[in-house]
């Protein structure tokens, strides 16, 4: 799991997706290459996570000329969607934005990848599709990961023929761990976007089977949605922690705000004297985290249609106020969480997962957070394509203060609009120190992607951990709604006990996500993946 090398370093979910960057870095690519490359194996040989019906953020760090560049490629919401889709009789219907046609926004994954690497990779497209065409057509070995995935998903694969043909043996049962797994109609709508670049997916034949295979299960994409799709470079988010830099995802991801909303209440404090994971540590970290995720659900949307206040939010000002409305030994009632501007948002106006992190010989950084929602998305797959389609409009706020399917509520500003991206927990960041990229991290698992990489980018920087023990570090989640904290059972029983007099409702919950790290120290590199998931670091 562990991983060390001078010249680059990947870290993925998975080791062939790691080999593959790894390759890529090996032949003079640098790291967005590598990324690009990765990301696209990842898609193959971890399906249920993520996939080319799908989307992302990259945040990329350029060593020369010391320059971050954040790209939003999130779904979007198609252009017949609208507030109430999931609504009937009053009601959110949850299942609906969670499979069939409804569920699936247009996918951003392919314009993204394309256009990270035709903006800074070195690399042609054909070039680092070839792993990820490779395992698509040849197969790969399945891993218990992606085992268990199936075997918790066998009803509803079952139920859905082209995907029971890809993951289920002919008598119906599950592909198990050590099982060849091949996905011969990938491979082949991977070598058309290797051939005729990004259009091949949004337009002509594939779009075509997309859209009308979403039409089959209930859906509205179109055409037009498909050609429409762009992907949107962003201006990154900046915080200071400590004498280092952290950079971060914009809106619409939530993860990076809010990550630094948490960061900025605890800046004052001196966490090492508190003691690792010790109940007051521990307590302090919830209490920040429930502040932060009082005001994603309050302000937090797609930045083209609501003004998200980070500049109040990370304001040291209003982080400062938050801290000093922490009790040291009580938790609070919900409604004591959160900003409470005085200004608020605008309301909507009407205009408009898998993660990897790189680092190359030339100092280049790049965290890369790739999702299609939940385990194999939609269940919508588009007919004779191999593309499994995404269920980001989950990700949305079905209906003010309705939880979706990670328990996160919103309001207006998650509201469901045409073209609108939905809010997004994944939290791509790169540290830097004196100009120097030195840990590039990010997760899956929903909000405890805020949770862990808040833990481990702490666990790293503050208590001097290496990668390894950064990542696999017992952790803790509190989301503010529910009013729950979450912690793994390798948190001291001492502790939880401390915690529940604290007035916290103590969960465990048996592993809360998965972060993979890159880190650069006295000239070398350090790498991890996370074990809760299996992935695994590669360097050289
Ligand atoms: O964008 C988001 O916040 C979610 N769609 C992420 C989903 C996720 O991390 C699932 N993880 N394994």
């Amino acid at each position: 799991m562990a991983a060390w090398g001078t010249h680059g370093m990947v870290s993925s979910e998975h080791r062939l997706a790691s080999h593959a960057g790894v390759e890529i870095l090996q032949r003079g690519g640098n790291a967005i290459d590598a990324a690009v490359a990765t990301a696209f194996a990842v898609c193959v040989v971890n399906p249920a996570s993520c996939g080319i019906g799908g989307g992302g953020f990259m945040l990329i760090y350029l060593a020369k000329p010391h320059r971050a560049v954040a790209l939003d490629y999130r779904e979007t919401a198609p252009a017949a969607a609208s507030r109430d889709m999931f609504v009937r009789d009053g009601k959110a219907v949850p299942e609906l934005s969670r499979r069939g046609g409804l569920a699936v926004a247009v996918p951003g994954e392919v314009a993204g990848l394309a256009a990270a690497l035709r903006r800074y990779g070195t690399r042609s497209l054909a070039s680092v599709l070839e792993p990820a065409i490779g395992y698509a057509r040849d197969g790969f070995a399945v891993e218990d990961h992606l085992a268990a995935a199936i075997a918790q998903n066998v009803d509803a694969l079952r139920a859905t023929p082209e995907l029971a043909r890809t993951y289920l043996h002919a008598d119906g049962s599950p592909v198990r761990a050590g099982e060849l797994l091949q996905q011969p109609a990938l491979a082949a709508t991977l070598q058309r976007i290797a051939d005729a670049g990004p259009a091949a997916f949004y337009r002509g034949a594939i779009a075509a089977s997309i859209v009308r295979s979403i039409a089959a299960a209930g859906g509205v994409v179109s055409m037009a949605d498909l050609a429409g799709y762009q992907p949107r470079w962003r201006q990154p988010l900046y915080g200071a922690h400590g004498t280092d830099t952290v950079i971060t995802m914009p809106p619409p991801s939530s993860g990076g705000g809010v990550l630094l909303e948490i960061l900025g209440i605890l800046g004052r404090d001196d966490l090492t004297a508190l003691g690792w994971n010790s109940p007051t540590y521990t307590h302090l970290l919830a209490e920040a985290m429930q502040h932060a995720f009082a005001d994603r659900a309050e302000y937090y949307g797609d930045p083209d249609f609501v003004r998200v206040p980070l500049a109040q939010l990370l304001a040291p000002a209003n982080t400062a106020a938050l801290r000093s409305r922490i009790s040291a030994t009580r938790t609070l009632d919900p409604s004591a969480y959160g900003s409470q501007l005085a200004t608020h948002h605008d309301a909507a106006v009407d205009h408009g997962t898998s993660h990897l992190s790189v680092m190359d010989s030339a100092g280049n950084a790049v965290a890369c957070t790739t999702t299609i929602n939940t385990a194999f998305g939609s269940m919508v797959v588009a007919a004779d394509t191999g593309i499994v389609l995404n269920n980001e409009m989950d990700d949305f706020s079905a209906q003010a203060g309705v939880p979706n399917v990670y328990g996160l509520v919103g309001n207006e500003a998650n509201a469901v609009a045409p073209h609108k991206r939905p809010l997004s927990s994944m939290t791509p960041i790169i540290v830097t120190h004196n100009g120097t990229a030195v840990l590039a991290l990010g997760g899956s698992g929903g909000p405890w992607i805020i949770s862990g990489t808040v833990e481990v980018l702490l666990n790293a920087l503050d208590f001097g951990m290496d990668a390894t023990a950064a990542v696999t570090a017992a952790r803790v989640h509190d989301q503010w709604a529910p009013a729950v904290l979450a912690v793994e059972p390798g948190i001291a029983a001492s502790t939880q006990q401390a915690l529940a007099r604290y007035g916290h409702l103590v969960k465990e919950v048996p592993a809360m996500g998965a972060i993979q790290v890159v880190r650069r120290q006295n000239g070398a590199l350090d790498g991890a993946a996370d074990p809760r998931k299996g992935g695994a670091a590669e360097g050289w």
